[in-house]
């Protein structure tokens, strides 16, 4: 077997130092982003990104202290205290794009970390957008019902 079909995503991205910096760019970018910032409880962001950077190192294939150090990572219990709205997480995404896009990843690699982490992202939506524009509930009720919704008559 050659080492070529046996080496991770982990080892083939530059290990550790790669996914250090990766999820340091990331949370750069969340700091500064008071929308998304809101959701992050902590006033101090360091132990969640040493957290989102050992799930996404043992993901890849690399050292397994994650789970040693926080167990299974059951992401959807872990995010249902947080409104993960489809806003949130497109502003999530877009911090994770701008990172991968200075992470030294070639595009093949970047592109299969995003297949991974879009879908992760999408599954972790819990809850809906605020409307912009809330319903006008007078004006609802006015409607006709549609003809569709009326019984045949009965015979
Ligand atoms: C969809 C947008 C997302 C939002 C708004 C979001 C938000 C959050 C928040 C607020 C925390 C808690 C941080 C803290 O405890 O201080 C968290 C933790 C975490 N998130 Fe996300 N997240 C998102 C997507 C993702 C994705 C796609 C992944 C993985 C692929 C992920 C992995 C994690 C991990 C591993 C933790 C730490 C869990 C632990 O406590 O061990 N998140 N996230």
């Amino acid at each position: 077997m050659t080492s070529s079909q046996t080496e991770s995503f982990y080892d083939a991205v530059g290990g550790h130092e790669t996914f250090v910096r990766l999820v340091r760019t990331f949370y750069v970018g969340v700091a500064a982003d008071p929308e998304l910032r809101a959701l992050y409880p902590d006033e101090d962001l360091g132990p969640a990104e040493v957290h989102l950077r050992m799930f996404l190192e043992q993901y890849w294939g690399g050292p397994t202290t994650y789970s040693k150090r926080r167990g299974h990572p059951r992401l959807g219990m872990r995010h249902a205290p947080f409104a993960v709205t489809p806003r949130a997480r497109d502003l999530w995404l877009a911090h994770m794009r701008t990172a991968l896009q200075a992470s030294g990843m070639t595009d093949e690699q970047v592109g299969q970390f995003w297949a991974y982490v879009s879908r992760a992202a999408h599954f972790l939506v819990n809850s809906a957008d605020e409307p912009d524009n809330p319903p006008d509930l007078i004006s609802l009720e006015e409607t006709p019902s549609a003809p569709s919704r009326r019984r045949p008559p009965s015979r």
